[in-house]
């Protein structure tokens, strides 16, 4: 290397500019996407980047819901080196906007006229004192289920549309010495749970006055109580090892025809297709029994954080616009699972249960039933979030019966909003 060295000193000399400025045109990217399909969904960022000449630094912190990667940031931002964009969740996102850590993305937002296509749900965590802090990659949602299908056809199991018949499908495939409902037991999947049994136990006003508006009386009431029984009575079909289980491994159970269930946001859809399993064939999508009409959303963004130099501003500038390209939203989301963060990406690319995912999401939009997910930081701050776990968790794993829940959730919030 050397002597290529000695030899070629010019040559090196223009490739080693050309690699400082590939360098400062790089993104540092801070991110939780490690499972099979969301690595997928990521590579489709990737090579379109590379497309544009903005390289790519890899800071994946792995843990599902973005826990461990929040804590990451702020240690990095902590230590005075923040990554250049970071994968973030609602509330997150204007928490570090309220402390000035965030890059103005106003320009770019009004070259490419986000205005127009960022809906107004997004946009109330996209922008923060009329300046657009981040860029929506995709609109995920919470109250899904997910279905083997040749199992529920081989116990002559239809859909279930009701809470009820959903509790005697469950029983039915319990009784068959199949696990019923995969879940992984750890505190953000059994929340994630939780905002669909608590639409479908008191609906959409009852969802927004306990989780968003934190209304003490719907936190206690006998309807939340409810909602604690309806969590209880869905513990009693995970199988025994249950504990700890990531989210992705509760899904593999569902793809290998292990388990009958799992209810999840729809970046569960990312591992079934990354398994080449098909939508309608091989499993259904379905919202949880009884919250049909609502849908509990969470959508990723792209967070950038103040960086210095034009080049470096330009590379979180370039990476902003290429995430909101319409082109982009639909390749991504078709393999992530979700669906696109603005309202004129047409549908055409996406399977069977991304249509209705697109077709619910804008009805809902439209309905008012659309509401942020309590367990994905849209529905209130982290503090409020990680109380809120904590008590889920403890009565998920019997610690408290569902009254002492209810107690225990009221106080709990209390302290912490
Ligand atoms: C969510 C995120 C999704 C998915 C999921 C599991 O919070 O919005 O994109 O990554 O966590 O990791």
């Amino acid at each position: 290397m050397r002597g290529y060295i000695g030899k070629h000193t010019a040559l090196v000399g223009a490739l080693l500019a050309t690699t400082s400025m590939a360098s400062a045109e790089d993104v540092e990217v801070l991110h939780w996407w490690t499972s099979g399909g969301e690595a997928a969904a990521l590579n489709v960022l990737k090579e379109d980047l590379q497309t544009q000449d903005i390289g790519w630094q890899d800071m994946p912190v792995a843990g599902g819901g973005g826990t461990e990667a929040m804590t990451v940031l702020r240690a990095r931002v902590t230590s005075g080196n923040p990554p250049t964009a970071v994968q973030m969740l609602g509330f997150d996102i204007l928490d570090w906007a309220e402390q000035d850590a965030l890059a103005n993305l106003n320009d770019v937002a009004a070259e490419e006229g986000w205005d127009a296509v960022v809906p107004d749900a997004l946009k109330a965590f996209s922008m923060h004192d009329g300046n657009w802090i981040a860029a929506p990659v995709n609109v995920h949602s919470t109250n899904w289920v997910w279905a083997n299908k040749s199992i529920l056809d081989d116990l002559g199991i239809a859909q279930p549309t009701t809470w009820d018949e959903f509790v005697a499908a469950l029983e039915a495939v319990k009784a068959s010495g199949k696990t019923a409902l995969a879940h992984g037991g750890q505190a953000w999947q059994d929340a994630t749970i939780l905002d669909g049994v608590i639409l479908s136990t008191g609906g959409v006003d009852f969802y927004k006055k306990a989780l968003i508006d934190l209304d003490a009386e719907a936190l206690g009431s006998d309807t939340m109580k409810e909602a604690f029984d309806r969590m209880a009575v869905l513990r009693s079909y995970v199988d025994d090892n249950f504990s700890g289980r990531d989210w992705n491994l509760a899904s593999a159970m569902v793809i290998n025809d292990e388990a009958a269930f799992q209810i999840m946001g729809d970046w569960a859809k990312g591992e079934f297709l990354n398994a080449g399993k098909v939508p309608g064939e091989d499993f259904l999508c379905f919202r949880v029994p009884g919250s049909e009409d609502a849908v509990s959303f969470n959508s990723d963004q792209f967070a950038m954080f103040g960086v210095s130099g034009d080049e470096a501003v330009q590379a979180q500038n370039a990476m902003a616009a290429a995430i909101m390209s319409p082109e982009f939203q639909s390749a991504f989301n078709v393999v992530k699972g979700s669906v696109p963060a603005r309202t004129d990406v047409p549908n055409d690319d996406f399977d069977d249960c991304g249509k209705k995912g697109m077709a619910e999401l804008s009805a809902a939009n439209d309905a008012g039933t659309l509401v942020g997910s309590m367990a994905h930081g849209h529905a209130n701050r982290a503090a409020v979030k990680n109380a809120i776990y904590d008590v889920v968790t403890a009565h998920f794993n019997g610690e408290y019966d569902s009254e002492t829940a209810v107690q225990e959730l009221v106080t709990a919030v209390e302290i912490n909003k």
